[in-house]
């Protein structure tokens, strides 16, 4: 059951700046709201955003185990730049280990099917120990970045997870991400300057070339349609 009137919270909220959005929620919902970041640009600055106005605002991400060098660089570089712990949620060992000696190490090239196994168990059931005690969280999805997230709303009800989704950057383009990046010196990852400028785990993302979508890197042996790993839906 929605504990939220999700309508009146867009009424108020859907073409609100990000700022005024990150910060009614933050220190509305205290402790009990979390940014799910995966060290993307957008979740870079609602990072930069959320500290800044409240200096213990929690982030946590799911290390999948299979993330670049340049992301876990980037953890660290945020961690420290801004004196906060980003709470690190890994995959449960027992399920990794039974998925590799079944699949193989690299199953997800195999159908969508064993990609999304793969995806559910390194990010989706971390992603449900670290919603314990949550009743909200924050995501940088873009409306714009996909076909899959055009319907999207600044501030949703998460049926499946039964809690509140806040989508500050909802409106945002990609130019205005990087504008605030610019801005405000916020740390991004490098791959960002070799073409990558979506990032996911690194078998599973590559650079795009000229004239590409910017997902298109993503899982791209599959369709836009299936573009997603499962937080989303
Ligand atoms: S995905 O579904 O294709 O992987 P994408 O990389 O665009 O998602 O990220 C969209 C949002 O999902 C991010 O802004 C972040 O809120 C959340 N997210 C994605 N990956 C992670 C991760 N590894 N850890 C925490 N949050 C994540
Ligand atoms: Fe596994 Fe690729 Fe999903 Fe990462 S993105 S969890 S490596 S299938």
């Amino acid at each position: 059951m929605e504990k939220y009137d999700i309508s009146t919270l867009n009424a108020r909220f859907s073409s609100a700046s990000p700022e005024e959005v990150v910060w009614h929620f933050t220190h509305t919902l205290g402790d009990k709201i979390a940014l799910s970041s995966s060290l993307s640009i957008e979740d870079q600055v609602i990072t930069d955003m959320m500290l800044k106005m409240k200096s213990d605002a929690r982030i946590f991400t799911l290390d999948t185990g299979r993330l670049f060098p340049e992301t876990y660089s980037l953890m660290d570089k945020t961690g420290l730049q801004y004196g906060v712990k980003i709470e690190i949620f890994f995959p449960d060992c027992v399920q990794v280990q039974e998925m590799v000696n079944t699949d193989g190490i690299n199953l997800f090239y195999e159908s969508v099917e064993k990609r999304k196994k793969c995806c559910r168990v390194r990010k989706l059931e971390p992603l449900q120990r670290a919603f314990s005690g949550l009743q909200a969280w924050i995501c940088g999805l873009r409306r714009e970045q996909s076909v899959t997230r055009q319907d999207m709303q600044m501030v949703e009800w998460d049926e499946g997870n039964h809690l509140l989704k806040i989508n500050p950057l909802i409106n945002w383009t990609e130019q205005q991400v990087w504008d605030y990046i610019r801005t405000h010196r916020v740390p991004y990852n490098k791959l960002h300057e070799q073409n990558y400028p979506s990032i996911g785990c690194q078998p599973c993302t590559r650079a795009i070339k000229d004239g590409e979508d910017v997902r298109a890197g993503r899982w791209w042996w599959e369709s836009p349609e299936h573009k997603e790993c499962g937080l989303h839906k």
